[in-house]
């Protein structure tokens, strides 16, 4: 069901919020999820095993002590599962398959019941990579690509569950998107070190997937610390088993974000290298020798065809008044965090919302990333 608060919308799919419950295997299902996640904007069951090559392997993690699904019906089971989500949040489901057949019959019954899939490239349990399934597919790109391709026929909303800093990540999520995968879902995990949040920053830059990340998110600061990198949704797993309220506490405190601030994933500006690209609607006319420089080239941008760009988009918004800020328009100001009096005399002038003043400049961010692409130039660091 579509949410006033959040304008979250990826194909058939709405999001009442940015938040997700993670796959973890044997133990997401319909129960769990209603237990557990009932506030979420996207819950993931499974992941499931379609085929008989990857329910040998999870008899086997089994027998070592690892929960599992296994069923001798996957399909029939994959349907009662979403059917059996009754609390409003949109579904998604993890698969994994050997070849490429039972992921388009589940992908199928995904599209009929509303629900997204989701093919996980992501499980590293040696009894599924010995198989070539899981994170085996990350390592065989023309593989994967193909399997996108070919689920995506079914007109299902597909999203691909990846770990990164496995191999080149910049070429997997082009090769990802490229293949037409709709959804990202990220785990930006970095051996030893939690969340590699500099690594979503560098995903966000490289594509225009719905991107949802996760690892070691057990409060909101961590959340925030991701959509802050642009994360358009931030996943929890193992952060609710010891704390049941997580995912309640997580929905509260980012509504309450976006009511406040307007913009829930706001970057950070680029001066410090921690914002990403989006953070180009907070820069200053592009004067002076500053990280705005390196960012906007990024975009194949020239200086002048960036401030052209934002001068464009300002004509005719509250964006272009603002005699009195440094540069002589809104369109130049900072982020609303940022205390100023100057812009702020000016929204009050203008009878403009700290909130409206955000969602105009996410409208901006999105402009000059979108005119960006659709000309010649577009991301370079991709
Ligand atoms: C017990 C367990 C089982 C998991 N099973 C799956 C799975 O079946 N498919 C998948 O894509 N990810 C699986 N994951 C990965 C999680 O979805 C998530 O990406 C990872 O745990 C990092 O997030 P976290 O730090 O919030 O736990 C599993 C994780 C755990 C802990
Ligand atoms: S233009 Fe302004 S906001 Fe942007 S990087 Fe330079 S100093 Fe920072
Ligand atoms: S007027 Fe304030 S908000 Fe605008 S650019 Fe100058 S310092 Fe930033």
């Amino acid at each position: 069901m579509p949410d006033e608060l959040f304008d979250l919308k990826v194909g058939y799919t709405s999001f009442r919020n940015p938040i997700a419950l993670a796959p973890m295997g044997g133990m997401t299902d319909s129960k769990f999820t209603n237990q557990y996640a009932a506030d979420a904007g996207l819950v993931v069951l499974g992941g499931y095993n379609l085929d008989a090559m990857t329910q040998a392997a999870a008899s086997q993690m089994v027998a070592r002590g690892r929960e599992e699904f296994i069923s001798e019906n996957p399909m029939k089971l994959i349907e009662k599962e979403i059917r059996s989500i009754i609390n409003g949040s949109t579904v998604a489901v993890n698969v994994r398959s050997t070849t490429i057949e039972p992921l388009v019959e589940a992908a199928a019954i995904i599209r009929d019941n509303g629900a997204i899939i989701e093919l996980d490239a992501h499980c590293r349990q040696k009894e599924m990579t010995d198989i070539g399934a899981g994170q085996a597919l990350i390592h065989e790109i023309p593989r994967l690509t193909e399997w996108i391709r070919k689920i995506k026929e079914t007109g299902v909303v597909l999203s691909v569950k990846i770990r990164g800093n496995v191999i080149d990540d910049a070429a997997l999520v082009k090769a990802i998107e490229n293949a037409g995968a709709d959804i990202l879902h990220l785990d930006a995990m970095k051996e030893g070190a939690g969340a590699d949040l500099k690594l979503i920053k560098e995903i966000r830059d490289s594509t225009r997937m719905f991107l949802i990340c996760n690892n070691s998110v057990t409060s909101t600061d961590s959340a925030k610390e991701m959509f802050a990198r642009g994360a358009d949704m931030v996943s929890v797993a193992r952060g609710v088993l010891g704390d049941s309220g997580l995912i309640s506490r997580l929905v509260a405190d980012i509504s309450a974000t976006q009511k406040e601030a307007g913009w829930y994933n706001a970057p950070k500006h680029v001066c410090r290298g921690e914002g990403d690209l989006r953070g180009l609607a907070f820069c200053c006319l592009p004067v002076k020798s500053c990280p705005v420089h390196s960012n906007i080239k990024k975009l194949g941008l020239t200086a002048q065809q960036f401030a052209d760009m934002k001068i464009d988009f300002a004509k005719g918004t509250m964006l272009e008044y603002g005699d009195s800020t440094c540069f002589g328009s809104l369109v130049w100001c900072c982020k609303i965090s940022k205390p100023c009096f100057l812009r702020d005399g000016v929204l009050e002038t203008l009878g403009l919302s700290d909130t409206e003043y955000m969602r105009l400049k996410r409208e901006l961010g999105d402009y000059i990333i979108g005119q960006a692409n659709k000309s010649s130039h577009g991301p370079k660091n991709g």
